[in-house]
């Protein structure tokens, strides 16, 4: 049986759900990742889970899409698990940058020229260089099992014609990597590291998925199924603060003041989201506001944090 507010969210959610859909003609999908531009303009999709398990799902919540950014809270947590905080925060910055997630702006900027912090691209790919393994297939290949343990999903693979069409067109992504290591950031060979990169960009997934992911996010690593503890609370803290400071870029304070959870987007229109201690949120709307968020999810999140009175703050 459903809880009391779990009831009250099934009922309404369709209608929210209708109501933001009309913001989906007011964006664009993404198209700098030619596959990218096939996502349907007019999808959105939402999965709600509890922690018992129970769960709503509405609208398109079952199109697949790739992670895109959203993969880089999990590659966050496993390289601090692999190295440690120390060693990440030396690459690593943990500010927000009020500038676009792909811009390579301040790593000349400012001193000592390492990106601002591991979620926008520049930090992700320096990120993707502290995973262990001994080469880029391997390190790739453990982040595709630390997602399928978390997702509770051994299905999940990678999109391979949105890893191709990413890799065969990311001009701004390579530049940046060859800076990041002329600057000694980078650890390996720059094409091995982009290629762990664009292989988790490209992991596809469900709403279903995400959220199952978020669960575990919203209770401090612990599966509250199960009672398996995957990832240490400390991590988990740490990907939580950067979700609230920066998941959804330079729309960040926006959208902690307008929803007030920890979030995190990609480019492909998912959002994970997280109630702590409560639910785990996944959500497709490929159409994107001009900061490169689902303009309808946004909108949904909203009316969701609002009337449920969810903000943290
Ligand atoms: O590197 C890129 O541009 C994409 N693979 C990921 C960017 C992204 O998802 C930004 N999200 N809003």
């Amino acid at each position: 049986m459903l809880a009391p507010e779990m009831n009250q969210i099934k009922k309404m959610l369709p209608l929210w759900l209708e109501s933001s859909k009309r913001h989906c003609s007011n964006g664009k999908v993404a198209s700098y990742i030619p596959e990218l531009s096939k996502s349907p303009i007019d999808a959105l999709g939402i999965h709600i889970v509890d922690s018992n398990g129970h769960s709503i799902s509405e609208g398109d919540a079952g199109l697949s899409f790739t992670m895109q950014s959203i993969s880089k809270v999990f590659t966050l947590i496993l390289a601090l698990m692999d190295n440690g905080e120390e060693a990440v925060f030396d690459k690593v910055g943990m500010e927000p940058t009020g500038d676009n997630f792909n811009s390579m702006l301040k790593l000349e900027l400012v001193q000592p020229g390492i990106p601002f912090n591991p979620l926008i691209n520049a930090g992700a790919i320096a990120i993707s260089s502290m995973i262990a393994g001994k080469d880029a297939l391997e390190k790739s290949e453990r982040v595709l099992s630390f997602l399928r343990l978390l997702s509770n999903n051994s299905s999940l693979n990678w999109d391979l014609d949105v890893y191709r069409s990413e890799s065969a067109t990311a001009n701004l992504n390579r530049s940046m990597a060859y800076f990041l290591k002329d600057n000694g950031v980078l650890k390996g060979e720059v094409e091995h590291v982009l290629d762990v990169y664009f292989r988790h960009c490209s992991v596809s997934v469900t709403c279903a998925d995400i959220a199952q992911m978020a669960l575990i996010l919203a209770h401090n690593g612990l599966n509250p199924l199960t009672g398996d503890v995957l990832i240490p609370r400390r991590y988990v803290q740490i990907a939580k603060t950067f979700m609230t400071t920066c998941g959804m870029y330079n729309a960040s304070g926006e959208f902690a003041i307008q929803v007030g959870l920890p979030a995190k987007s990609g480019v492909s229109g998912g959002i994970l989201t997280i109630v702590p201690g409560r639910y785990g949120i996944g959500l497709v709307g490929p159409s994107l506001n001009r900061k490169g968020n689902s303009i309808a999810g946004v909108d949904l999140l909203q009316s969701l944090s609002q009337q449920f009175d969810w903000s943290l703050f």
